[in-house]
């Protein structure tokens, strides 16, 4: 152990013990506990029990107040609120490692992989002049896995995810003083953490608005200072579905950047049999499946899979009924593509045009419980719209 000192590095958890000493400067006793429960852990998973040991004997013997903040986990202590409206400006979780299941493609996971070694190792990347500041941001369509991501991350991480909606944030903020906006700061800078700004768009979309524009302005201007006066081993996740609304003072400010991408074909397959588990009838034809579901994205597969769990459980079912899922991803797919299919007729038109073989007349029949004629009936019917969008229509007066 005396070498590990000596050698490798000058001197080891230096971004602790600094925490530490900021906690007792500013008279911050949860600040400063918090941290050091954080050094003991670190020292006790690199094998330095004694210390760690003697660390937390210390933590044990603090005043009341402090030993209370740790028994919560450190978040006791007040959450930042927003004085007018009372409301919590964060949310707090703490995803338990191995809980969260997160499907990425490979390039991608080891993205995220080395940010975490980033984060593990920072001391060490300092050191060395390797560090960059711990935040990324992640961004990409609706549904594909950035609030999940940063669950993910935190529970790796075994930290606590802190998370601020911009959009709520930011309308919170509007005709206030930047107090609010600090108070959060500050409460993340006192525990080790994951930061999450979720919607971070809202951020772009408010420096475009033209109503109350000098006011958006200054509540924007004011976040980037406070993540700018972040120091740069706290850890900060933003998410962003308008990548191409950000500019550039924001993408700057983040030197891990991820983009996520709809799943493609061997990925949509691992979560269709993630999120099925149990009930997949054994002839389940993953293959078409996972072919069929091209476009959809890890949201979409999750509601779709639930949905029909739902349904075969109010059936008295085990198993899921294997056209009654690809009825229900193709009614999916046809809404996130931005086709109403308002009437049963609609529905069934599209369902045959989807994929005759699937969805026989007969299996058709089966599914909405009618005759063949009844099918063939709807089929016929030249009242609907189905195939056609529907989302640039105007809604009737
Ligand atoms: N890549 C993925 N891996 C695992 N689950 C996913 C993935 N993408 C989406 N999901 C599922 O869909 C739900 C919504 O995803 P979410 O992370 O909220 O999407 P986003 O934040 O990108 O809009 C999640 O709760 C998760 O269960
Ligand atoms: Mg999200």
């Amino acid at each position: 152990t005396h070498a590990k000192f000596c050698h490798k590095m000058s001197f080891p958890h230096l971004s602790e013990v600094l925490k530490i000493l900021d906690g007792a400067l500013r008279s911050n006793a949860s600040m400063s506990s918090n941290y050091a429960g954080l050094l003991a852990d670190k020292l006790e998973q690199e094998g330095e029990r004694e210390i760690a040991r003697r660390i937390r004997e210390r933590l044990a013997r603090a005043p009341a107040a402090v030993a209370y903040a740790q028994d919560a986990g450190g978040m006791a202590g007040g959450l930042p609120v927003d004085s007018e409206s009372r409301l919590d400006t964060l949310d707090i979780s703490t995803p338990a490692k191995g809980s969260v299941h997160l499907f990425l493609p490979g390039g991608t996971a080891k993205r995220v992989e080395e940010f975490l070694q980033s984060v593990r190792h920072y001391d060490r990347l300092r050191e060395a002049r390797a560090a960059m500041p711990l935040r990324m941001l992640l961004y990409g369509a609706p549904g594909t896995g950035k609030t999940q991501a940063a669950r993910w991350i935190a529970s790796e991480l075994g930290l606590p995810l802190l998370t601020a909606r911009c959009d709520t944030l930011i309308s919170s903020l509007l005709g206030q003083t930047s107090k609010n906006l600090r108070r959060i700061f500050d409460y993340i800078e006192q525990r080790p953490c994951v930061l999450f700004l979720d919607e971070f768009d809202a951020l772009a979309s408010a420096r475009g608005n033209e109503r109350d524009i000098g006011e958006l302005q200054r509540v924007v201007i004011a976040l980037l200072q406070n993540i700018d006066a972040l120091s740069d081993n706290t850890v900060l996740l933003a998410a962003s579905n308008h990548e191409k609304m950000l500019d550039p003072a924001v993408w700057r400010r983040f030197p891990f950047q991820l983009p996520l991408p709809l799943p493609d074909t061997a990925l949509r397959h691992q979560m269709w049999q993630n999120m099925l588990g149990e009930f997949a009838p054994e002839a389940l034809d993953w293959q078409l499946l996972s072919t069929k579901s091209a476009g959809a994205s890890g949201a979409l597969i999750e509601q779709v899979s639930l949905d029909t769990k739902r349904h075969a459980v109010f059936a008295g079912s085990a198993h899921i009924d294997e056209e009654e899922l690809f009825r229900r991803l193709s009614l999916s797919l046809a809404l996130a593509d931005g086709h109403a299919l308002a009437t049963l007729s609609d529905e069934i038109r599209w369902l045959r045009n989807w994929d005759t073989k699937i969805f026989s007349l007969r299996e058709l029949a089966r599914l909405y419980n009618v005759s063949t004629r009844q099918i063939n009936h709807y089929l016929q019917d030249d009242h609907g719209n189905a195939g056609k969008p529907t989302r640039k229509r105007k809604a009737q007066p």
